[in-house]
């Protein structure tokens, strides 16, 4: 249905005006409010009268909302039209206060608290002035070589759905227009997680059942939950660069699932048209994104540039300007910026809503639930609080600077809890501790192996804190080598040498290939970027104050040559063996299975899964089957167990994941305490995309299993008939 409201103001708009809607820009370097005598930075000024002159639809990445406040008063009083600017940034995963990095959070399978720390951003966020995040990353993300796996959550597009839509819902809240309410903006659409070779910004062929059917959905969940905005990605997907994909910014965004809201271009990626030679020049690259269905342009300034001329000339239709314009007039307006200009733009809320007390606990609760035990022999962990000794050593054990996490565009560092802060506070005055960075992350130190090896001969244990630094994930940081930094290996090795009980804590940005000296340790513990609270979160976990319970969202591979590498493939036609003749799917070096697979993640105590049981294994299309197993505490902890539905279709007319997820259940039990996990599987949960693209369940013979893992337990079959 059309807005009487936006048709009007359109009528009235002229053609720059019009181009000016779909222009924003960075706020990095355009200068300060300095001196109310001296007036604003000259940069500044620029930019001041682009907005009175109409020519700007919204700045992002400013955290200055009493500029913000400014600029938007002349946009409203002076600007010819008075149409409000929006503010937008990439608050990925927290502003002043960090929550754990996207793939850390979705480690905790838990979408309630995924809701809940988006909602803390957003608070937080819209006292910046902020009233749009680019955010979150929903891109499947199957090879750990990517930078960005770290923003997303994981490789599984049935969790990467379920967390996303957590994600949307916290961010926006129950009302778009609320003051603390941030439009959400899931990204980067679509393809970006398949770039080849992990290399970010590269190619990415995806066959179209597999775009639908792994990289799509986290994003139709998201628009479901409400979601208003969406970020073309990069990629070329096929020879085609997103920002200029007509088949997936209109075909199927808004032609199949009838999207409402506004597309976005990633930094300037229309003008990449060019250097991807999609497009001969500027205006051309302009002519083939906005007509494919990219109604806006960041940073580059390029829709401004040339949607004038190429409208006046002909080139380009005013219907496409037109229909761009009102889906942003929409979105402001959804966002109650034409009633509340100011919304989100009050500097006294800078004194309340910036880290607030809860938001600083949310982030120790997350920051436990983020931390994955990948094993523990000898139950090692957790440590006692006293009557041991502990070496606490590696590059990031008194380190700051890398607690928080890549993609934090205001960090504070400052906040950031370290390790040895939050041991120490734990322990007490008279800890049994001694301190030893070791080395640097990437470089050795002069003596810092023989510090480091003498501390561990005169404590009773050693908890090493070694992985990844911030800037080895993220945007632009693609590794071929996904280990540790070999000076940090060295540090391992010799610690190893000493022979004491070792306690691994691994900080990391994706699923590491990890070094032997690791992979013997009695200990491991996945613990990401944990963000602000990241030192006490991890003592919490050390010491027993809170028992692990998070679950790899990706799976770790025993070698990076593994990689693209994750549960769910397509079953292959000479499935792999660990015996017999070397004729299956398989390497030559090593086993094909994970090393800890996707969905892996030890407690304190242990638990036993009973068999997965069907009562009747046979349903029809309008059925529904009741799966059931019984979980045991068999350990004498409580114990937080994430039960994991995986279905398989056995028969299909495209070739099918030789497992996937389908549904999570939280428990938990006490010692000795047993549940029955029951999930009701319909005939949804066993839709694939077919050939001809459509989404659909076929009859035929299926598999189910409930485990603690997407390799354990043993699946058993059923049947869905017609009628
Ligand atoms: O939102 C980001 C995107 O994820 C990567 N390029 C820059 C954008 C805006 O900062």
């Amino acid at each position: 249905a059309t807005d009487p409201f936006i048709e009007r103001l359109l009528k009235r708009m002229t053609i720059e005006e019009k181009a000016g809607q779909l222009t924003m820009n960075g706020a990095q370097g355009i200068g300060r409010l300095v001196n109310p005598d001296t007036g604003p930075e000259p940069t500044l000024q620029a930019t001041l009268d682009e907005i009175a002159n109409g020519n700007l639809t919204g700045l992002f990445n400013s955290d200055d909302v009493k500029l913000g406040r400014t600029m938007q008063q002349i946009a409203v009083e002076k600007s010819r039209l008075g149409i409000p600017l929006i503010f937008a940034a990439d608050i990925i995963h927290g502003l002043k206060t960090a929550f754990p990095v996207p793939l850390g959070e979705a480690s905790s399978f838990d979408a309630d608290l995924c809701v809940r720390t988006a909602r803390a951003t957003a608070v937080e966020a819209t006292a910046f002035g902020v009233q749009w995040t680019f955010a979150p990353a929903v891109d499947i993300a199957r090879d750990q070589r990517w930078g960005r796996v770290v923003e997303g959550a994981g490789e599984d597009p049935w969790l990467g759905s379920h967390l996303a839509q957590a994600r949307v819902r916290g961010f926006q809240g129950t009302d778009l227009r609320a003051n603390d309410s941030l439009l959400a903006c899931p990204k980067h659409f679509a393809g970006y997680g398949a770039v080849q070779g992990g290399m970010d910004y590269n190619t990415a062929d995806i066959p179209e059942t597999t775009l639908r059917e792994v990289h799509l959905p986290p994003f139709k969940a998201s628009f479901d939950a409400g979601a208003l905005s969406t970020m073309a990605s990069f990629n070329d997907t096929g020879g085609v660069p997103s920002t200029g994909n007509h088949h997936l910014l209109t075909d199927i965004l808004r032609g199949e699932w009838a999207f409402r809201g506004l597309v976005v271009s990633d930094f300037n990626s229309e003008k990449e048209l060019v250097d991807h030679g999609y497009a001969a020049d500027e205006a051309e690259a302009v002519h083939k994104s906005i007509t494919a269905g990219c109604d806006m342009s960041i940073q580059g300034g390029l829709y401004l540039k040339h949607i004038p001329a190429l409208v006046k000339s002909g080139r380009l239709k005013m219907a496409v300007v037109d229909e761009a314009v009102r889906r942003v007039l929409r979105v402001k307006k959804a966002l109650g910026l034409f009633e509340n200009p100011y919304r989100s733009l009050d500097p006294a809320r800078m004194a309340t809503d910036v880290r607030r007390p809860e938001a600083v606990a949310l982030a120790r609760e997350a920051g436990r639930k983020a931390i994955v035990l990948l094993k523990n022999e000898r139950s090692l962990l957790p440590l006692p609080k006293s009557g041991k000794s502990i070496a606490l050593i590696g590059p990031f054990v008194m380190d700051k600077n890398n607690a928080l996490g890549p993609w934090m565009v205001f960090p504070d560092m400052k906040s950031a809890v370290t390790l040895e802060q939050g041991v120490r506070d734990a322990l007490g005055a008279n800890a049994a501790l001694s301190v030893v960075s070791g080395c640097g992350v990437e470089r050795p130190i002069e003596g810092g192996i023989d510090a480091a090896v003498a501390a561990v001969r005169a404590a009773d244990v050693a908890v090493l804190y070694v992985g990844e630094a911030t800037n080895m994930s993220g945007e632009g940081a693609s590794r071929v080598d996904i280990t540790i930094p070999k000076a940090q290996v060295d540090l391992i090795d010799a610690v190893a040498a000493v022979g004491k009980p070792i306690v691994i804590l691994l900080k990391h940005g994706r699923a590491l290939e990890l070094p032997n000296s690791v992979k013997n340790a009695q200990a491991i513990v996945c613990t990401w970027f944990l963000g602000s609270e990241s030192g006490n979160a991890i003592a919490d976990v050390l010491f027993g104050d809170f028992a692990p319970q998070g679950r790899l969202p990706v799976s770790f591979p025993r070698r990076a040559g593994q990689e693209p590498f994750y549960y769910n493939h397509r079953s292959t036609g000479r499935p792999s063996m660990v015996e017999g003749p070397p004729v299956g799917a398989r390497y030559r070096e090593v086993s094909t299975s994970a090393l800890y697979p996707f969905g892996h993640g030890l407690g304190y105590s242990t638990v036993a899964y009973g068999p997965t049981e069907i009562a009747a294994p046979r349903i029809t299309m309008n059925g529904s089957l009741a799966v059931n197993a019984r979980v045991t505490n068999t350990g004498t902890r409580r114990h937080h167990e994430v039960a994991q539905l995986y279905v398989r279709i056995k028969v299909a007319e495209v070739v099918q994941p030789v497992r996937a997820l389908k549904g999570i259940r939280h428990l938990d039990l006490d010692p000795g305490e047993s549940v029955d996990v029951e999930f009701v599987v319909t005939a949804k949960d066993l839709a694939y995309v077919h050939a001809d693209t459509t989404m659909r369940t076929d009859a035929g013979v299926f598999e189910v299993v409930i485990a603690p893992n997407s390799v354990a337990g043993r699946p058993v079959p059923f049947v869905v008939s017609r009628s």
